[in-house]
Protein backbone atom coordinates (compact mmCIF):
# COMPACT_ATOMS: atom_id res chain seq x y z
CA UNK A 1 0.00 0.00 0.00
CA UNK A 2 1.56 3.88 -0.70
CA UNK A 3 1.30 5.96 1.95
CA UNK A 4 -2.32 7.42 0.75
CA UNK A 5 -3.62 4.60 0.62
CA UNK A 6 -2.23 3.52 4.22
CA UNK A 7 -4.04 7.24 5.10
CA UNK A 8 -7.40 6.83 3.26
CA UNK A 9 -7.80 3.06 5.29
CA UNK A 10 -7.16 5.19 8.32
CA UNK A 11 -9.84 7.33 7.61
CA UNK A 12 -12.31 4.72 5.96
CA UNK A 13 -11.75 2.51 9.53
CA UNK A 14 -12.14 5.52 11.82
CA UNK A 15 -15.61 6.71 9.87
CA UNK A 16 -17.28 3.12 10.23
CA UNK A 17 -16.74 3.40 14.22
CA UNK A 18 -17.54 6.93 13.80
CA UNK A 19 -20.79 6.22 12.06
CA UNK A 20 -21.55 3.23 14.21
CA UNK A 21 -21.20 5.57 17.59
CA UNK A 22 -23.56 8.02 16.13
CA UNK A 23 -26.38 5.48 15.58
CA UNK A 24 -25.83 4.38 19.08
CA UNK A 25 -25.10 7.49 20.78
CA UNK A 26 -27.61 9.96 19.23
CA UNK A 27 -30.62 7.55 18.72
CA UNK A 28 -32.94 10.71 18.31
CA UNK A 29 -35.55 8.26 17.36
CA UNK A 30 -38.73 10.34 18.78
CA UNK A 31 -40.54 10.14 15.57
CA UNK A 32 -41.27 13.79 16.09
CA UNK A 33 -39.82 16.09 13.10
CA UNK A 34 -37.59 17.79 14.81
CA UNK A 35 -35.65 14.88 15.72
CA UNK A 36 -36.29 13.46 12.11
CA UNK A 37 -34.42 16.55 10.64
CA UNK A 38 -31.65 16.96 13.18
CA UNK A 39 -30.65 13.49 12.45
CA UNK A 40 -31.13 13.63 8.68
CA UNK A 41 -27.78 15.33 7.92
CA UNK A 42 -25.89 12.46 10.22
CA UNK A 43 -27.30 9.77 8.48
CA UNK A 44 -26.53 11.70 4.87
CA UNK A 45 -22.86 10.98 5.54
CA UNK A 46 -19.81 13.25 5.44
CA UNK A 47 -15.66 12.74 5.80
CA UNK A 48 -15.98 12.46 9.34
CA UNK A 49 -12.56 14.31 9.20
CA UNK A 50 -13.05 15.87 12.21
CA UNK A 51 -14.04 12.73 14.68
CA UNK A 52 -10.93 11.20 13.05
CA UNK A 53 -8.78 13.74 14.32
CA UNK A 54 -9.89 13.03 17.85
CA UNK A 55 -9.31 9.37 17.78
CA UNK A 56 -5.52 9.64 15.91
CA UNK A 57 -4.62 12.32 17.93
CA UNK A 58 -6.19 9.97 21.15
CA UNK A 59 -4.03 7.37 19.92
CA UNK A 60 -1.03 8.45 18.94
CA UNK A 61 -0.89 10.48 22.83
CA UNK A 62 -2.02 6.85 25.27
CA UNK A 63 0.83 5.43 22.05
CA UNK A 64 -1.55 2.51 21.63
CA UNK A 65 -1.38 0.14 18.31
CA UNK A 66 -4.09 1.81 15.97
CA UNK A 67 -7.65 0.91 15.80
CA UNK A 68 -6.48 -1.81 18.92
CA UNK A 69 -8.24 -0.03 21.40
CA UNK A 70 -11.65 0.48 22.47
CA UNK A 71 -12.37 3.98 21.93
CA UNK A 72 -15.34 3.90 24.45
CA UNK A 73 -12.75 2.68 27.65
CA UNK A 74 -9.82 4.22 26.57
CA UNK A 75 -6.75 4.98 28.41
CA UNK A 76 -5.75 8.54 30.24
CA UNK A 77 -2.37 9.57 31.45
CA UNK A 78 -3.43 8.10 34.72
CA UNK A 79 -4.71 5.16 34.28
CA UNK A 80 -8.13 6.08 34.27
CA UNK A 81 -10.70 5.20 31.20
CA UNK A 82 -12.81 7.27 29.57
CA UNK A 83 -14.70 6.92 26.29
CA UNK A 84 -13.21 8.95 23.68
CA UNK A 85 -15.84 8.12 20.86
CA UNK A 86 -18.39 10.41 23.00
CA UNK A 87 -15.56 13.12 21.99
CA UNK A 88 -15.14 12.48 18.24
CA UNK A 89 -19.25 12.20 18.19
CA UNK A 90 -19.57 15.29 19.56
CA UNK A 91 -16.73 17.53 17.23
CA UNK A 92 -18.93 15.45 14.48
CA UNK A 93 -22.59 16.63 15.27
CA UNK A 94 -21.11 20.64 16.10
CA UNK A 95 -20.05 20.46 12.33
CA UNK A 96 -23.53 18.79 10.86
CA UNK A 97 -24.73 21.89 12.98
CA UNK A 98 -22.50 24.27 11.11
CA UNK A 99 -23.59 22.81 8.43
CA UNK A 100 -27.45 23.05 8.28
CA UNK A 101 -26.98 26.70 9.42
CA UNK A 102 -24.45 27.31 6.66
CA UNK A 103 -26.72 26.39 3.86
CA UNK A 104 -29.38 28.25 5.19
CA UNK A 105 -27.25 31.42 5.22
CA UNK A 106 -25.36 30.59 1.74
CA UNK A 107 -28.76 29.78 0.10
CA UNK A 108 -27.90 26.20 -0.90
CA UNK A 109 -29.62 23.72 -1.42
CA UNK A 110 -27.55 20.23 -1.76
CA UNK A 111 -25.47 19.24 0.93
CA UNK A 112 -24.07 15.53 1.33
CA UNK A 113 -25.98 14.79 -1.62
CA UNK A 114 -28.97 15.08 -0.73
CA UNK A 115 -31.04 17.91 -0.38
CA UNK A 116 -29.88 20.48 2.66
CA UNK A 117 -32.24 20.46 5.80
CA UNK A 118 -33.89 23.46 5.11
CA UNK A 119 -34.90 22.06 1.91
CA UNK A 120 -36.46 19.34 3.33
CA UNK A 121 -37.84 20.50 6.22
CA UNK A 122 -38.58 24.21 5.96
CA UNK A 123 -36.49 27.09 7.32
CA UNK A 124 -37.73 26.94 11.10
CA UNK A 125 -37.06 23.27 11.52
CA UNK A 126 -33.76 23.83 10.13
CA UNK A 127 -32.54 26.16 12.38
CA UNK A 128 -34.18 24.08 14.96
CA UNK A 129 -32.76 20.96 14.34
CA UNK A 130 -29.24 23.20 14.31
CA UNK A 131 -29.98 24.30 17.80
CA UNK A 132 -30.59 20.79 18.97
CA UNK A 133 -27.39 19.13 17.53
CA UNK A 134 -25.49 22.18 19.36
CA UNK A 135 -27.01 21.24 22.36
CA UNK A 136 -26.22 17.50 21.82
CA UNK A 137 -22.68 18.15 21.02
CA UNK A 138 -22.61 19.63 24.48
CA UNK A 139 -24.51 16.85 26.11
CA UNK A 140 -22.24 14.37 24.38
CA UNK A 141 -19.19 16.24 25.66
CA UNK A 142 -20.26 15.97 29.38
CA UNK A 143 -20.51 12.35 28.86
CA UNK A 144 -16.70 10.98 27.88
CA UNK A 145 -16.53 10.17 32.01
CA UNK A 146 -13.42 12.34 32.37
CA UNK A 147 -12.21 14.16 35.56
CA UNK A 148 -14.75 16.98 36.25
CA UNK A 149 -11.63 19.25 35.61
CA UNK A 150 -10.75 18.04 32.62
CA UNK A 151 -14.31 17.97 31.57
CA UNK A 152 -14.98 21.55 32.37
CA UNK A 153 -12.09 22.37 30.33
CA UNK A 154 -13.17 20.44 27.05
CA UNK A 155 -16.69 21.91 26.82
CA UNK A 156 -14.80 25.40 27.47
CA UNK A 157 -12.54 24.54 24.90
CA UNK A 158 -15.68 23.39 22.53
CA UNK A 159 -17.89 26.59 23.73
CA UNK A 160 -15.18 29.09 22.58
CA UNK A 161 -14.58 27.48 19.17
CA UNK A 162 -18.59 27.98 18.51
CA UNK A 163 -18.48 31.16 19.58
CA UNK A 164 -15.49 31.24 17.05
CA UNK A 165 -16.99 30.06 14.10
CA UNK A 166 -20.17 32.15 14.64
CA UNK A 167 -17.40 35.45 14.19
CA UNK A 168 -16.23 33.44 11.56
CA UNK A 169 -19.15 33.24 9.45
CA UNK A 170 -20.40 36.65 10.31
CA UNK A 171 -16.87 37.83 8.42
CA UNK A 172 -17.63 35.26 5.80
CA UNK A 173 -21.03 37.35 5.40
CA UNK A 174 -19.65 41.09 5.47
CA UNK A 175 -16.84 40.49 3.17
CA UNK A 176 -19.49 38.90 0.49
CA UNK A 177 -20.86 42.85 0.61
CA UNK A 178 -16.99 44.46 0.33
CA UNK A 179 -14.45 44.98 -2.35
CA UNK A 180 -10.47 44.06 -2.08
CA UNK A 181 -9.90 42.41 1.78
CA UNK A 182 -6.23 41.48 2.51
CA UNK A 183 -4.82 38.03 2.81
CA UNK A 184 -4.53 38.48 5.91
CA UNK A 185 -8.06 39.14 6.61
CA UNK A 186 -9.49 36.37 4.48
CA UNK A 187 -7.02 33.53 6.79
CA UNK A 188 -8.71 35.20 9.94
CA UNK A 189 -11.86 34.40 8.84
CA UNK A 190 -11.26 31.24 7.93
CA UNK A 191 -8.93 30.53 11.10
CA UNK A 192 -12.52 31.50 12.87
CA UNK A 193 -15.07 29.51 10.77
CA UNK A 194 -13.39 26.40 10.08
CA UNK A 195 -9.82 26.24 11.85
CA UNK A 196 -10.85 26.41 15.26
CA UNK A 197 -13.29 23.31 15.29
CA UNK A 198 -9.64 21.30 13.76
CA UNK A 199 -7.89 23.15 16.61
CA UNK A 200 -10.80 21.23 19.23
CA UNK A 201 -10.50 18.09 17.56
CA UNK A 202 -6.87 18.08 17.89
CA UNK A 203 -6.38 19.15 21.65
CA UNK A 204 -9.10 17.99 23.61
CA UNK A 205 -8.08 14.65 23.56
CA UNK A 206 -4.83 15.88 25.40
CA UNK A 207 -7.18 18.12 28.00
CA UNK A 208 -9.62 15.09 28.02
CA UNK A 209 -6.58 12.35 28.57
CA UNK A 210 -4.82 14.25 30.57
CA UNK A 211 -1.25 15.66 28.12
CA UNK A 212 -1.71 18.80 29.16
CA UNK A 213 1.70 19.60 27.32
CA UNK A 214 0.41 18.73 24.04
CA UNK A 215 -2.73 21.11 24.30
CA UNK A 216 -0.97 23.72 22.57
CA UNK A 217 0.69 22.25 20.15
CA UNK A 218 -1.74 20.22 19.03
CA UNK A 219 -4.09 23.11 19.07
CA UNK A 220 -1.71 24.53 16.39
CA UNK A 221 -1.62 22.00 14.24
CA UNK A 222 -5.48 22.00 14.05
CA UNK A 223 -5.38 25.68 13.14
CA UNK A 224 -3.26 25.21 10.53
CA UNK A 225 -4.43 22.04 8.66
CA UNK A 226 -7.72 23.87 9.12
CA UNK A 227 -7.35 26.83 7.26
CA UNK A 228 -5.46 24.97 4.39
CA UNK A 229 -8.78 22.60 4.45
CA UNK A 230 -10.52 25.60 4.11
CA UNK A 231 -8.66 26.87 0.60
CA UNK A 232 -8.87 23.61 -0.54
CA UNK A 233 -12.64 23.47 0.07
CA UNK A 234 -12.74 26.79 -1.94
CA UNK A 235 -10.25 24.93 -4.76
CA UNK A 236 -12.58 21.98 -5.09
CA UNK A 237 -15.97 24.72 -5.12
CA UNK A 238 -14.69 25.61 -8.25
CA UNK A 239 -13.45 22.29 -9.86
CA UNK A 240 -15.05 19.92 -8.56
CA UNK A 241 -19.00 18.45 -10.12
CA UNK A 242 -21.41 18.99 -7.91
CA UNK A 243 -22.27 15.08 -7.67
CA UNK A 244 -18.28 14.07 -6.76
CA UNK A 245 -18.57 16.99 -3.65
CA UNK A 246 -21.86 16.57 -2.74
CA UNK A 247 -22.89 20.24 -2.60
CA UNK A 248 -23.25 22.48 -5.47
CA UNK A 249 -20.38 23.72 -7.55
CA UNK A 250 -19.36 27.24 -7.98
CA UNK A 251 -22.00 28.64 -5.11
CA UNK A 252 -19.26 30.51 -3.61
CA UNK A 253 -19.14 32.19 -7.11
CA UNK A 254 -22.46 32.75 -7.35
CA UNK A 255 -22.55 34.41 -3.74
CA UNK A 256 -19.71 36.78 -4.16
CA UNK A 257 -17.83 35.12 -1.67
CA UNK A 258 -14.40 36.39 -0.63
CA UNK A 259 -11.26 33.73 -1.06
CA UNK A 260 -7.87 33.31 -1.14
CA UNK A 261 -8.41 32.92 -5.25
CA UNK A 262 -10.55 35.55 -5.47
CA UNK A 263 -8.59 38.02 -3.36
CA UNK A 264 -5.28 37.21 -5.56
CA UNK A 265 -7.17 37.52 -8.68
CA UNK A 266 -8.62 40.98 -7.73
CA UNK A 267 -5.28 41.97 -7.29
CA UNK A 268 -4.01 40.89 -10.53
CA UNK A 269 -6.79 42.57 -12.15
CA UNK A 270 -9.51 40.59 -12.45
CA UNK A 271 -13.03 41.54 -12.44
CA UNK A 272 -14.27 38.83 -9.71
CA UNK A 273 -17.50 40.50 -8.58
CA UNK A 274 -18.48 39.38 -12.20
CA UNK A 275 -16.91 36.47 -13.21
CA UNK A 276 -20.61 35.11 -13.36
CA UNK A 277 -24.12 36.54 -14.15
CA UNK A 278 -26.44 34.39 -12.81
CA UNK A 279 -27.23 34.81 -9.64
CA UNK A 280 -28.53 31.78 -8.30
CA UNK A 281 -27.18 28.85 -7.58
CA UNK A 282 -30.01 26.90 -10.27
CA UNK A 283 -29.17 29.46 -12.79
CA UNK A 284 -25.74 29.42 -13.05
CA UNK A 285 -24.34 26.88 -15.66
CA UNK A 286 -21.05 24.84 -15.67
CA UNK A 287 -19.91 26.88 -19.13
CA UNK A 288 -20.23 29.59 -16.87
CA UNK A 289 -17.95 27.70 -14.41
CA UNK A 290 -15.47 26.92 -16.65
CA UNK A 291 -14.71 30.41 -18.03
CA UNK A 292 -14.55 31.82 -14.39
CA UNK A 293 -11.58 28.54 -13.54
CA UNK A 294 -9.95 29.51 -16.74
CA UNK A 295 -9.59 33.37 -15.69
CA UNK A 296 -8.41 32.70 -12.24
CA UNK A 297 -6.03 30.20 -13.50
CA UNK A 298 -4.46 32.10 -16.17
CA UNK A 299 -4.34 34.66 -13.45
CA UNK A 300 -2.04 32.75 -11.07
CA UNK A 301 -4.37 32.43 -8.31
CA UNK A 302 -5.38 28.75 -8.55
CA UNK A 303 -1.65 27.86 -7.86
CA UNK A 304 -1.62 30.25 -5.41
CA UNK A 305 -3.80 29.50 -3.28
CA UNK A 306 -2.53 25.80 -3.87
CA UNK A 307 0.97 27.14 -2.67
CA UNK A 308 -0.20 28.95 0.48
CA UNK A 309 -2.44 25.65 1.57
CA UNK A 310 1.35 23.67 0.91
CA UNK A 311 2.76 25.98 3.37
CA UNK A 312 -0.19 25.75 6.10
CA UNK A 313 -0.41 21.88 6.18
CA UNK A 314 3.69 22.10 6.77
CA UNK A 315 4.21 24.77 9.59
CA UNK A 316 0.84 22.42 10.94
CA UNK A 317 2.65 19.00 10.86
CA UNK A 318 5.64 20.93 12.82
CA UNK A 319 3.43 20.98 15.94
CA UNK A 320 3.68 17.05 15.80
CA UNK A 321 6.91 16.79 17.34
CA UNK A 322 4.88 16.48 20.24
CA UNK A 323 3.86 13.50 20.03
CA UNK A 324 5.61 10.12 20.90
CA UNK A 325 6.64 8.86 17.53
CA UNK A 326 4.23 6.29 16.66
CA UNK A 327 1.53 5.02 13.63
CA UNK A 328 -1.00 7.25 14.87
CA UNK A 329 0.98 10.14 14.63
CA UNK A 330 2.32 9.43 11.17
CA UNK A 331 -1.69 9.13 10.23
CA UNK A 332 -2.08 12.46 11.45
CA UNK A 333 0.80 13.66 9.55
CA UNK A 334 -0.80 11.74 5.91
CA UNK A 335 -3.89 13.35 7.04
CA UNK A 336 -2.96 17.14 6.88
CA UNK A 337 -1.64 15.86 3.26
CA UNK A 338 -4.87 14.31 2.46
CA UNK A 339 -6.79 17.62 3.53
CA UNK A 340 -5.29 19.42 0.45
CA UNK A 341 -5.13 16.36 -1.77
CA UNK A 342 -8.59 15.21 -1.43
CA UNK A 343 -10.77 15.68 -4.42
CA UNK A 344 -14.02 16.18 -2.88
C1 LIG B 1 -17.55 21.34 5.00
O1 LIG B 1 -16.76 20.43 5.71
C2 LIG B 1 -17.62 22.63 5.75
C3 LIG B 1 -16.41 23.44 5.69
C4 LIG B 1 -15.84 23.89 6.77
C5 LIG B 1 -15.84 23.81 4.43
P1 LIG B 1 -16.48 18.97 5.13
O2 LIG B 1 -16.00 19.04 3.72
O3 LIG B 1 -15.59 18.26 6.09
O4 LIG B 1 -17.92 18.33 5.11
P2 LIG B 1 -18.43 16.87 5.48
O5 LIG B 1 -18.50 16.80 6.98
O6 LIG B 1 -17.47 15.87 4.92
O7 LIG B 1 -19.79 16.79 4.85
C1 LIG C 1 -18.32 26.67 5.89
O1 LIG C 1 -17.64 27.27 4.86
C2 LIG C 1 -17.84 26.92 7.24
C3 LIG C 1 -18.75 26.33 8.23
C4 LIG C 1 -19.66 25.45 7.99
C5 LIG C 1 -18.61 26.79 9.59
P1 LIG C 1 -18.33 27.04 3.44
O2 LIG C 1 -19.59 27.80 3.32
O3 LIG C 1 -17.29 27.23 2.40
O4 LIG C 1 -18.68 25.48 3.51
P2 LIG C 1 -19.40 24.67 2.36
O5 LIG C 1 -18.58 24.84 1.11
O6 LIG C 1 -20.77 25.22 2.23
O7 LIG C 1 -19.34 23.26 2.86
MG1 LIG D 1 -21.46 27.05 2.55
MG1 LIG E 1 -20.45 29.44 4.22
MG1 LIG F 1 -17.12 26.00 0.59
Amino acid sequence: MTRQQTVETALVDRRGQVNDAIDEYLPLDDPEELYEASRYLLKAGGKRLRPTVVLLTAESLADVPPLSTDYTAFPTADDRQIDIMRAAVSIEIIQSFTLIHDDIMDDDEVRRGVPAVHEEYGLSTAILAGDTLYSKAFETMLETGAQPARSVDAMSELATTCTEICEGQSLDISFERRGAIEPDEYLEMVELKTAVLYAAAASIPAILLGYDEAVDPLHGYGLDIGRAFQIQDDLLDLTTPTEKLGKQRGSDLVEHKQTLITVHARNQGVDVDNLVSSDSVEAVTEAEIEAAVDRLREAGSIQFARERAQDLVASGKENLEVLPDNEPKRMLEGVADYLIERDY
